[in-house]
């Protein structure tokens, strides 16, 4: 378990403060995929860095299984801290490899400090691209690799000492749609058979949702929101955890929709429904239509699947007599379903 307390960090520039870490806390439990979203300049890759000591945090607390490696006043030694860093993998946007070693002396390099014989490292570096489903890649350089293979060879450096831990700084920022599925799927696999705990930091929901069962929302410094992915989704508070969730959703489309100006809600109610696991599979729209005489256009509707749970949300135009769209908005609610009323200038 990773238990950061209150940390906080400033970096001093020649004109200016710059606050990058604000009193943050979070808990990042074993065999978690956790997940840290923010924009550019957020403290993303600070707040990580400080998990295995790259940052140095000015003040707070840092604990890995118990094992204290900051914290009121106390800092771990470096021979310490080598030992820690041996459990904590770190990949990066930009992979970080030699160009001029042989993939297989990349991820060599890894062992270079540790007691193993020559076969026994060659036997390992075998294990860890056989892992990554490189083994033909052996010989050459990364420059003859695309970046998704480059990626992979970096994740078999990083669990070279079979780390407990793995970091991830944007590892998937650099690559195409096609490699950046094919990576989080392999981080996927990894964290289930290694039961590698994985930390990574995104500005993209996407990646939070394929893969990442908490995640933090980090603005200006601070965490401003925290919780499992599928709680986050489907009750997001903050303005800019609800502008991340819309940037995946075809739901963000309704502003556009609206702007076209097409006649979606003449004589009716615009509303947004959301089904959450239990109710997605109810026949609700066909049975307020038939129970309430209204009419159900549906604008919009997205369906995830986040965490095998699905949770479901539609834009519907409600149309008939008043009273009978109040009653079968009434009706929803009782069946627990999530009823927005959807104005134009809540939309804006
Ligand atoms: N070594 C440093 N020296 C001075 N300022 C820094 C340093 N590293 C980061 N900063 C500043 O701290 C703030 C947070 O930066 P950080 O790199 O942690 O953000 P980020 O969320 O990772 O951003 P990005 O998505 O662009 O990588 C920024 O204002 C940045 O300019
Ligand atoms: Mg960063």
């Amino acid at each position: 378990m990773i238990e950061l307390k209150n940390l906080c960090k400033t970096y001093h520039l020649k004109t200016i403060d710059v606050e990058a870490i604000k009193d943050v806390s979070l808990t990042i439990n074993d065999g978690d995929i956790y997940g840290i979203i923010g924009y550019s300049g957020a403290g993303k890759s600070s707040l990580i860095r400080t998990i295995n000591l790259l940052e140095v945090p000015d003040s707070g607390s840092i604990t890995i299984d118990g094992k204290i490696l900051v914290g009121n006043d106390y800092i771990i030694s470096n021979k310490e801290l080598q030992q820690v860093r041996k459990n904590i993998g770190m990949i990066f946007q930009h992979f970080n490899l030699l160009d001029r070693n042989t993939v297989f002396d990349n991820v060599a390099y890894a062992l270079k400090h540790s007691k193993k014989t020559k076969e026994e490292i060659k036997k390992r570096v075998y294990e860890l691209l056989n892992l990554v489903d490189l083994v033909d890649k052996a010989d050459v350089y990364p420059s003859q690799l695309s970046g998704g293979q480059k990626q992979r060879v970096a994740i078999a450096r990083a669990l070279a000492n079979n780390p407990k831990v793995l970091l991830s700084d944007e590892a998937t920022s650099a690559l195409d749609p096609d490699a950046t599925e094919q990576i989080l799927a392999l981080l996927k696999k990894l964290n289930k058979e290694l039961g590698l705990t994985i930390v990574l930091i995104t500005h993209e929901m996407a990646v939070i949702k394929t893969i990442c069962s908490r995640v933090a929302v980090m603005e200006k410094g601070e965490v401003v929101e925290e919780g499992a992915v599928y709680d986050i989704f489907a009750h997001p508070k903050m303005p800019i955890t609800k502008k991340f969730i819309s940037s995946t959703s075809v739901l963000g489309k309704i502003s556009d929709l609206i702007d076209s100006n097409l006649d979606l809600n003449k004589d009716g109610e615009l509303v947004k429904l959301q089904f959450e696991k239990k109710t997605v599979g109810n026949a609700l729209i066909s049975d307020i239509s038939r129970r309430f005489n209204v009419d159900v256009n549906i604008v919009l509707a997205n369906v995830e699947i986040l965490q095998s749970s699905p949770l479901g949300s539609v834009i519907v135009s409600l149309e008939g007599k008043k009273e009978d769209i109040n009653n079968a908005i009434d009706y929803l609610k009782e069946n627990h379903v999530d009823v927005k009323k959807i104005t134009k200038e809540e939309i804006r």
